[in-house]
């Protein structure tokens, strides 16, 4: 052995070190001058506010996958629930936002209003488009909405109440969004269908699409309009499986969530999906935190990587295995790492968070965006309800690698290990209730904001570039740093 190749160094974490005011040409934080969009994964278009939701079952389900989206950050779906749960989470993000409905509810002219409302409790749209003759090969005769229902009782055919096709606006296939809204306002109509000469039906236009792209200017969009999504997959045999089904499900990213990411399974199951299923969404996979485990993510083939071993609040691995790098170090240990590339995958620093300046001091370090758990955890759109502990509404937050998350597992029949032989790195808590995601994100870039205007940062590169830190000699304690309550 030889004992000089023990220590790695020394590991530096948010509470050691500051960030060091710089000359700075940026006016204000609030002038405009600075953008915080930065790249999630290789693959997809820029985020602007560059957070990710946690996949913990205590963080991230459609709620605040959407939500995230929508103010311009992205949430990742996490994976203990079934793979059909899964796909239902992510199809209702995506079905969010459009600015075409392609796959409009269609029904046939026979149906009844029964059969109506029927549809519209599956599809959740305010109308149904009626159609004479097969889906496929039918024209449009007209629409209908709930308020068209009253009019009839349950067995009353749709025909009777509808708005016939004579009597109602449409669009020829080609019009843009901006032209719909514009017969739309005109003609003081909510949705207006796309038919070609034929009668066919390509899709539908609404104003309520519309409406979501002009409230929320930064949301996270794919190509097609529609929300960004991910969703985490694990190490299990069925995981391929739950992968391909998500893909089909137009997930934007996978998250490969393995705890120790630097496991010949990861090249492994990259290969699987990306040699010999060819799956092309992009794969984000971790978690390391040293400058051989990032490297050893870039060569499995990875679209990004995730950086964190232990800094989590309900994290119990430092504890338990004694394993862990403190999270600066280990972002700067994977920018490091990517130092020389030329289209360098993404870094996600993971975990760790617990005051706006963490984020900053992230981004400084080399991490492109960073995720965040618990203080997502006790918002308004993180799943559970609050509860009243002593006159405080609380939310629970629980780790993934915690007893109680470990129960649900079993129960999901993803493990086999019997509860008393599992050894939890996690624990179960409450944090504060804080009222809607959106404060949260408002907050973390404010102070992302300050620190890039101190650090004369236009952009995230910027901050990579330029940013510097001091180590702070005597830390206050993490007891001592109240995590951000409210
Ligand atoms: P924060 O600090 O934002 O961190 O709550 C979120 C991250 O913590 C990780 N995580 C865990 N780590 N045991 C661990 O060692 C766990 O049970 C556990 N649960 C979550 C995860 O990386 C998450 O994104």
């Amino acid at each position: 052995m030889n004992t000089d190749q023990k220590f790695l160094g020394e590991g530096l974490g948010f509470d050691d070190v500051l960030l060091v005011p710089q000359r700075s040409s940026i006016r204000s934080r609030f002038s405009g001058e600075i953008s915080t969009a930065a790249r999630v994964v290789r693959g997809i278009p820029p985020i602007q506010i560059p957070i990710l939701s946690a996949n913990m079952d205590t963080v991230t389900g459609w709620r605040m996958a959407t939500t995230m989206a929508l103010w311009g950050a992205f949430g990742v779906i996490h994976r203990f629930m079934s793979v059909d749960d899964q796909i239902k989470e992510v199809r209702r993000v995506k079905e969010r936002m459009r600015v075409m409905e392609d796959h409009p509810p269609v029904i046939s002219q026979n149906a009844t209003i029964a059969d109506a409302r029927r549809m519209l409790r599956e599809r959740e749209r305010g109308y149904v488009i009626v159609h004479a003759g097969d889906l496929f090969n039918g024209i449009l005769v007209g629409i209908a909405t709930p308020r068209d229902f009253d009019a009839g009782s349950p067995n009353t055919p749709l025909s009777q109440v509808m708005t016939p096709l004579e009597r109602m606006w449409t669009v020829p296939p080609g019009a843009t969004l901006e032209e719909a809204v514009e017969v739309m306002r005109q003609k003081r109509i909510e949705k207006i269908p796309v038919v070609s000469e034929d009668g066919k039906l390509h899709g539908v236009f609404t104003m309520k699409d519309h409406e979501y792209y002009e409230n929320y200017p930064n949301a996270s969009l794919d190509a097609k309009g529609r929300l960004l999504v991910g969703a985490a997959i694990g190490v299990q045999e069925g995981d391929i499986e739950r992968a391909l089904r998500l893909v089909e499900a137009e997930v934007d990213v996978l998250v490969l969530d393995i705890a120790h990411g630097e496991l010949d399974y990861t090249q492994e199951i990259l290969r699987r999906l990306k040699i010999i299923e060819g799956v092309k969404t992009p794969i984000a996979a971790g978690n390391v935190a040293t400058v051989d485990g990032a490297k050893y993510i870039r060569d499995c083939g990875a679209d990004g990587v995730k950086v964190g071993v232990g800094p989590g609040y309900v994290c119990e691995t430092r504890d338990v295995a004694g394993v862990g790098v403190p999270q600066v170090t280990a972002i700067l240990n994977a920018a490091k790492a990517y130092q020389n590339d030329q289209d360098r995958i993404p870094i996600i620093g993971d975990g760790g968070i617990r005051m706006p300046g963490d984020v900053a001091k992230a981004i400084a370090a080399g991490a492109d965006t960073i995720m965040i758990g618990s203080l997502l955890a006790g918002t308004e759109e993180s799943p559970g309800e609050p509860v009243d502990q002593d006159g405080m509404l609380m939310k629970m937050v629980r780790g993934m690698a915690s007893a109680s998350a470990f129960e649900r597992r079993r129960a999901l029949g993803e493990s086999t290990t019997s509860a008393e032989d599992y050894v939890p790195e996690g624990r179960t808590t409450f944090t504060p209730y804080k009222g809607k995601a959106s404060k949260v994100l408002k907050k973390l870039r404010g102070g992302l904001l300050s620190g890039m205007s101190y650090s004369n940062a236009r952009s995230i590169e910027e901050m990579h570039d330029r940013a510097q830190f001091v180590i702070v000699k005597n830390p206050m304690s993490p007891e001592q740093r109240r995590p951000l309550q409210s």
